[in-house]
């Protein structure tokens, strides 16, 4: 791979970010905060969704909907609306969310008061992941200078409120959130009816991720036409990648969308801590297929990545050397969705264990010779049959391993033991690194 030295960040959702207090209401404001908020609420419901409409915006968290649509489906729903802000960001690789309401607060309120304002919501409610303690401290704090200075109350009048998640990954997956909000165990429901004609309580709800919802104030400040010169004409704006794994640099970089994989990683990340080659890449969060060294050339675009046989997702950027141990990789994510899995689904509440289960012993030397075709059939068995996304995430990084590094499984189970560890004479289980910030 070549050193570019030509990317560059565009900071859209992170402008200001370094500036020292910018999660202060004051600081904010003098940078030409709220400003967005007052447009918006100059103009009509309709006039504010056709500008994000019209500039391309599709959600951050994960499955790339529309946004405007989603505002357009709320408004036209028949009930007083709630908007909420997902903030429950737990999908390994991911750090975006909690920087931006951590550093700008406010940035993702006045983008929120904007969504309410446009769906005419009377209640906003602000769902942050239980662990995030900072990231609750500012946005707390930022909702009640909003309430002292009026601009809750006196320019919105709406009941604006914070909830604190469990601590669970399900817990951001939409419906799951929903019921954690109305008491019950976040357990996601069946699609339709979609939360936008009846989510909380029956009611129409708006749920928007906080990168999301952060582009809105410049989206709306600056027009649709502005933000269509940014990225692709099929993939508008610009995306916050974690950057994490084996990288020189980890860590929260806002470029155009369109931008290429290996550029990230070399001009920003600084590339393989010893130049070490990279193996294998997770381009979208860890619910994204791997892509091996030789497809590092592609743009970071959700159409391109699905050209490449995987997804934008989260864009939670995770690089892995040739020290890595893919089969380690497998094993040690489906821990991960078998803990997380909800288990309302037989596919995904069974799969997930008997992954883990026969990953584990290949792992351990202990592979038997018809593992793969197991996994292959558990893989097949999975997607489509299970009520939310969980169950096709928990699916990706085996199917695509499997896919890409056949060779190394077959290796543990023939010899029961790692060629990778052996090679390269890495000490102890070799599980992935994945930085969090
Ligand atoms: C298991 C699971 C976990 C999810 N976690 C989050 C999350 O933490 N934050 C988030 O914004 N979306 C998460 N989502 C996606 C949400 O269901 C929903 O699509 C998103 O909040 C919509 O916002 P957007 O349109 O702005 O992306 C998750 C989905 C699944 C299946
Ligand atoms: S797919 Fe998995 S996490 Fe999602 S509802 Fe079904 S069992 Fe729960």
């Amino acid at each position: 791979m070549t050193r570019t030295g030509s990317i560059h960040e565009t900071p859209v959702v992170r402008a200001g970010i370094t500036i020292p207090g910018i999660h202060r209401l004051a600081t904010y404001r003098a940078e030409g905060g709220y400003q967005a908020l007052r447009q918006a609420l100059a103009m009509d419901p309709p006039e504010v969704i056709g500008i994000v409409t019209d500039s391309g915006l599709t959600g951050r968290g994960g499955a790339n909907f529309p946004t405007g649509r989603k505002w357009r489906a709320v408004l036209e729903a028949p009930g007083a609306a709630t908007a909420v802000v997902n903030g429950d960001e737990s999908e390994p690789g991911s750090f975006k969310d909690r920087e931006m309401m951590e550093t700008l607060p406010h940035r993702v309120l006045e983008g929120a008061l904007i969504a309410a304002h446009a769906v005419r919501a009377t209640a906003l409610v602000v769902f942050i992941r239980g662990e995030y303690d900072l990231a609750r401290e500012r946005m707390l704090a930022a909702i009640d200078e909003a309430r002292a200075d009026g601009i809750i109350g006196g320019w919105m009048p709406l009941d604006v409120t914070l909830h604190r998640s469990a601590g669970a990954y399900i817990c951001g997956e939409e419906t799951a959130l929903i019921e954690a909000l109305e008491g019950e165990r976040p357990m996601p429901r069946g699609k339709p009816p979609y939360p936008a004609v009846s989510g909380l309580h029956g009611l129409p709800t708006l749920v928007n991720n906080v990168e999301t919802l952060a582009n809105v104030p410049a989206i709306v400040a600056r027009g649709a036409a502005w933000y269509r010169t940014l990225g692709t004409p099929d993939a508008p704006g610009t995306r916050v990648f974690s950057l994490s794994g084996n990288v020189r640099h980890p860590g929260n970089y806002e470029c155009v969308l369109g931008t290429r994989l290996s550029d990230l990683i070399e001009g920003l990340g600084g590339g393989v801590p010893g130049d070490r080659p990279i193996k294998a890449v997770i381009p979208g969060g860890t619910s994204s297929p791997v892509l091996t060294a030789r497809q590092l050339d592609v743009a970071l675009t959700p159409a391109a990545l699905t050209r490449a046989g995987s997804m934008l997702g989260t864009a939670a950027v995770i690089v892995y050397d040739d020290t890595t141990c893919m089969v380690d990789v497998a094993a040690n994510l489906s821990l991960f969705y078998r803990d997380e899995s909800c288990g309302k689904c037989t596919p995904c509440r069974e799969g997930t264990f008997l992954f883990h289960a026969i990953l584990t012993r290949i792992e351990n030397g202990l592979g038997r010779p018809d593992d793969l075709e197991r996994l292959e059939q558990i893989c097949h068995y999975i997607p489509g049959e299970s009520l939310c996304a969980l169950g096709d995430a928990a699916v990706a990084p085996v199917a695509s391993t499997l896919k890409h590094f056949r060779g190394e499984y077959l290796t543990h189970i023939r010899e029961g033991r790692c060629p990778v560890r052996r090679q390269h004479e890495v000490a102890g289980q070799c599980f992935p690194v994945i930085h969090a910030t």
